[in-house]
């Protein structure tokens, strides 16, 4: 009998707890024999100048590149710094590490890759088509909800699409969970990426590749988002981090064993064509999705109402028909999203028509 199973790659190591961040030194350390050794550190720009920038242990050679994270990840970007670290230094990094959220992890995890893969990073966008193994990557997330620490997916805006590079490689080999980083982040951001991850446990949960193993992550991340933002209003406590921290975690996990759905895939539009960051987009979705996830959007309103978090409506509706259809083409082209929410025969559930009608409703 042959079987077809995938053989998945997990994050092979990783620190969890308050103040974590400072054992990165001797985490460094251990990967420094040679003495040629050095690291890139991708770090979001919002922390110049602060205190986590001065306890980067920073040795020898090591680099900062500050990141702004104003803009969704970009394939020109990735494409612009892998060819400025080739014509800086004679040699490969040892390894790279993004601190920041899901934008500077993923830079971290598509740079990682593109180092060692020769050619631009568009032609990566998809499944399986990286070759080698990239350099040694480390993600430390300072913002909660994305995933991004631990998922298989660097997703990156290109020319045509937007779209992750997902391989085995492209798992991060260590990651520092560090609730205290978060606690600095504005509410409003905290709110959007934090719906971020409750999105993909209701995603994960709802649809036609849903399991066993993909459930009981999406179950418990589904439990700690619900708890983190029903019962406790802007509580930025240790306690509530650490929870939204590890939602954010198996969140990432759930969607290694199913995948995201409708919410997203409209998402992924809005932020392709009109720019949107990839959280506010989810909860502009998700607000009008009441027809697919029911429940899950009711909750939702009733987390926006607690939170006094504004989501923006009515945002296509001076838009032109063919931009409309842009934002469908989009969507449409996210065909293992479709699979997931809608089965095999999608394409007689969901036309290019219907989701011109679901852009014109947000
Ligand atoms: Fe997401």
């Amino acid at each position: 009998m042959m079987y077809n199973f995938r053989n998945f790659t997990n994050v092979a190591n990783f620190v969890f707890g308050q103040g974590s961040f400072n054992q990165l030194g001797a985490i460094l350390k251990q990967r420094r024999k040679p003495t040629s050794a050095f690291f890139i550190f991708f770090v979001d720009d919002v922390f110049k100048g602060e205190a986590l920038a001065q306890k980067i242990p920073l040795q020898g050679q090591d680099t900062i590149v500050w990141i702004s994270a104003q803009e969704e990840p970009k394939t020109s970007t990735v494409d612009l710094i892998t060819q400025q670290i080739h014509d800086d230094f004679n040699t490969l990094p040892t390894g790279v590490i993004g601190i920041g959220g899901g934008t500077l992890m993923d830079y971290a995890k598509a740079i990682s890759l593109t180092l060692t893969n020769p050619g631009s990073s568009t032609q990566y966008q998809g499944l399986d088509l990286i070759k080698n193994k990239g350099v040694w990557c480390a993600c430390i997330p300072t913002l909660s909800g994305t995933g991004a620490e631990v998922s298989m997916t660097a997703v990156l805006s290109g020319p045509e699409k937007k779209l992750g590079i997902k391989c085995d490689y492209t798992v991060p080999d260590q990651i520092i969970l560090d609730p205290e980083l978060t606690k600095g982040v504005p509410p409003h951001q905290r709110f959007y990426t934090g719906m971020d991850c409750y999105i993909h446990a209701v995603e994960a949960l709802t649809g036609y590749c849903s399991n066993a193993l993909g459930d009981a992550y999406g179950e418990k991340s589904l439990a700690l988002c619900r708890d983190v933002f029903l019962n406790h209003e802007n509580s930025y406590a240790p306690e509530v981090n650490e929870k939204l921290m590890i939602a954010s975690y198996l969140g990432g996990l759930s969607l290694t064993y199913a995948q995201v759905g409708v919410c997203h895939a409209l998402s992924y539009g809005l932020s392709h064509v009109l720019k949107y960051p990839h959280g506010i987009a989810n909860c502009i979705c998700l607000n009008q999705l009441e027809d697919y996830y029911g429940d899950a959007v009711s909750t939702f309103h009733q987390m926006v109402e607690q939170h006094q978090i504004p989501i923006p409506q009515h945002i296509t509706k001076a838009l032109p028909e063919e931009k409309l259809v842009a934002l469908a083409k989009v969507a449409y082209d996210l065909d293992h999203m479709w699979l997931h929410a809608l089965g095999k025969d999608w394409k007689a559930k969901m036309t290019l028509e219907k989701l011109v009608d679901l852009y014109a409703r947000l």
